[in-house]
């Protein structure tokens, strides 16, 4: 389903009453249509909500403006995660949605995360896959009793390891239920992301699993 709010986006209805919306986040160069199937994959139940980044770099939509790789415009990635915000506010009284936990990929972690930083309503947790810090000094947040998932890639060349420890240093600050992740991978999705986001949604927010996941730590 689409209809026409203030991003460009598509509508899935969920098939279950109580799964999580989610809000797909593309990276760099994706659109509204490139994270559906991993949606579905991870959250086969879930209502999914996907925008489409509204700057473009060189014809490639992302979510806000950078200045080179990993150095991010911050006055734009804090004015791009209000509007993303609001989108979410505008999205949820259309359809329905309780708050989404975000799927972001890369660009789309990115802005996930800073939506959590500064817009903690707007997000009911996030799965991030291979974010990385997106603003310097946010300002304090209140994050308590959101359940962050953050995927890493050991050979990422894209984002550093300390970066992601500090991102998910910054995010358990402020009082997340984070757990960190670092898999055998590069900046690119393997089947391990699916896999471990699926059953991280399933148990660690729908709470459908016997099994608590493990806490921080390589894969
Ligand atoms: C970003 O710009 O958000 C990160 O460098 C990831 C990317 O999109 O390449």
């Amino acid at each position: 389903m689409t209809q026409t709010l203030s991003f460009i986006h598509r509508f899935e209805p969920g098939r279950q009453p109580g799964a999580p919306p989610l809000l797909l986040l593309h990276g760099t160069g994706g659109d509204e249509a490139d994270l559906l199937p991993l949606g579905r994959a991870v959250a086969p139940d879930s209502a999914l909500l996907s925008p489409r980044g509204k700057v473009m770099e060189g014809g490639m939509p992302r979510f806000f403006r950078r200045l080179r790789e990993g150095v991010f415009d911050e006055e734009d990635v804090g004015a791009r995660a209000h509007e993303l915000a609001d989108f979410v506010a505008e999205a949820r009284a259309t359809y329905g949605l309780a708050a989404p936990l975000a799927l972001g990929f890369s660009n789309g972690a990115n802005i996930a995360a800073a939506m959590l930083l500064l817009r903690p309503e707007a997000l009911a947790g996030a799965v991030l896959l291979r974010g990385m810090v997106p603003l310097s000094n946010p300002p304090a947040a209140d994050l308590r009793g959101k359940p962050v998932l953050l995927l890493s890639g050991r050979m990422d060349p894209i984002v550093p390891a300390d970066n992601a420890a500090r991102l998910a240093g910054m995010l358990k600050a402020a009082g997340a239920d984070v757990r960190h992740q670092i898999l055998p991978s590069g900046h690119g999705l393997s089947q391990t992301d699916v896999a471990t986001a699926g059953a991280w949604i399933r148990e660690a927010v729908t709470g459908s699993s016997s099994s608590k996941p493990a806490r921080d730590g390589e894969a």
